[in-house]
Parts: C-alpha cells; sequence; structure tokens
C-alpha cells in the first residue's frame, strides 16, 4: 500500500452516541474500517470501553475493526482483543519496556492472525522505531495528545509522517501509516500530502448530522 492508494477511512466510535451504537455503526457503512478506541485510565486519563462492546461492534458489521490500545501492560490484553474480532491491534510504543518487547508483542498479535501496530505519542521520537518497521503492519501517529476525541490537530506531527513514508517507499514495506487525531476536511489533506494513506476521525464524522456524507467528503479531501 501506499500513499496514491484510495485513502482509508475510519470512524472513531468513541465520539458516537453511545445509546444508539448499532444505529451509529450502520450510518458509517460507507467507511472502510471502524476504529475502536480502547483507554484503561492510566495510559491515559480517561477511560473508555473494553472487549463486550468490541465484539459488540465487531457483530455489527464485516467492516474490520481497528483496536487503538491506550491501554498499559498491552501484552496482557492483545489474545482478548483478538477473539473479540479486532483485524488490527495497534498498541503505544510508550506502553511497552523496549524495542525488543515491541517486536516480541507484534509477533504474538501476528500470530493471533491479527494485523499488528504501533502507535506514538506526539512527544516521542520516531527514529528509533524506523527500524523495526518490517515487525509491523500498521503505524498510528498521533495527532493529539491521546487520551480524548475533539482536540486541535498538531501539525508538526506531519514529520514522522514523511519520515515513516520515506522508509516504508525505501525499504519497499507493505504497510499502512494511519493518522488520529483533530482530523477533520480542514486538516485531512494535510496530512494524505505528507504521505498517510488511513485516517481516523471521530468528531468530524459523528458530530455531523449526515455520517455517510462526512465519510465521503473525508475521502474526496484525502484523495490526491
Ligand atoms: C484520541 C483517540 C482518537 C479520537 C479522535 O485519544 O485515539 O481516536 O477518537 O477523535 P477526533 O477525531 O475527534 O480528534
Ligand atoms: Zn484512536
Amino acid at each position: 500500500m501506499s500513499a496514491t492508494s484510495a485513502p482509508i477511512i475510519s470512524p472513531s466510535i468513541l465520539a458516537a452516541d453511545f445509546t444508539q451504537l448499532g444505529e451509529e455503526v450502520r450510518a458509517v457503512a460507507n467507511a472502510d474500517w471502524i476504529h475502536v478506541d480502547i483507554m484503561d485510565g492510566h495510559f491515559v486519563p480517561n477511560l473508555s470501553f473494553g472487549p463486550d462492546i468490541t465484539a459488540a461492534v465487531d457483530g455489527l458489521t464485516m467492516q474490520p475493526l481497528d483496536v487503538h490500545l491506550m491501554i498499559q501492560e498491552p501484552e496482557k490484553w492483545v489474545e482478548t482483543y483478538a477473539k473479540a474480532g479486532a483485524d488490527c491491534i495497534i498498541f503505544h510504543v510508550e506502553a511497552v519496556e523496549s524495542q525488543e518487547a515491541a517486536v516480541a508483542l507484534a509477533r504474538t498479535i501476528r500470530d493471533l492472525g491479527v494485523r499488528a501496530g504501533f502507535s506514538i505519542k506526539p512527544g516521542t521520537p520516531i527514529e528509533p522505531w524506523l527500524d523495526v518497521l518490517e515487525h509491523f503492519d500498521e503505524v498510528l501517529v498521533m495527532s493529539v495528545e491521546p487520551g480524548f476525541g475533539g482536540q486541535s490537530f498538531m501539525p508538526d506531527q506531519l514529520d514522522k509522517v514523511r519520515a515513516l513514508r520515506a522508509a516504508i517507499d525505501q525499504r519497499g514495506l507493505d504497510m499502512t501509516i494511519e493518522i488520529d487525531g483533530g482530523i477533520s476536511r480542514d486538516t485531512i489533506r494535510q496530512a494524505a500530502e505528507a504521505g498517510c494513506d488511513a485516517f481516523v476521525a471521530g468528531s468530524a464524522i459523528y458530530k455531523q448530522d449526515d455520517k455517510a456524507a462526512a465519510v465521503e467528503e473525508l475521502r474526496q479531501e484525502a484523495t490526491l
């Protein structure tokens, strides 16, 4: 996959109306993936939902579930989320002890038949992680501090996207660069131009009346 493929739009159900989760997932049937934000109240100062809600969402749709673990000790949970229906499991590099541990966890995730991803907070340098890209199927670049929806996009994080795109293309890797936080019709194009393939959007989709139209508008804006 490269930045010139069709953009992948992944609505974050964190911004959905939880009293109507079924309706909210069906409302974005034209999206490519569904983004599931798992927060434990420790790695980030917020709590969201866990494996049972993830499994319920999996039962509502055939769309791949992009599960973003914002939790400590992700190694204790990957099997649970694989069983809950995750198609990609993304853990934070700040939540593992070493690069060796991250590579081992990626292998565990792939052995479960699930795509493996890592995510990186705004203050964490990407350079050391460029060395281990081949162990992963996806990188999720945070363009806000993880923990809450509805924050402002941090354009300086696109430098990480550019570094990833250069490394991936140079080495001919088959990987997805996804971006998460503050993605809207005003910011998505610069992320696409920097080299992102996939785009998480919470507020920009779920705070609109016509969610399917919002997905399509984002896709158009991200198509170069
Ligand atoms: C933030 C989450 C995001 C969040 C994005 O910690 O990882 O996925 O839902 O929300 P918006 O698109 O509103 O910034
Ligand atoms: Zn997320």
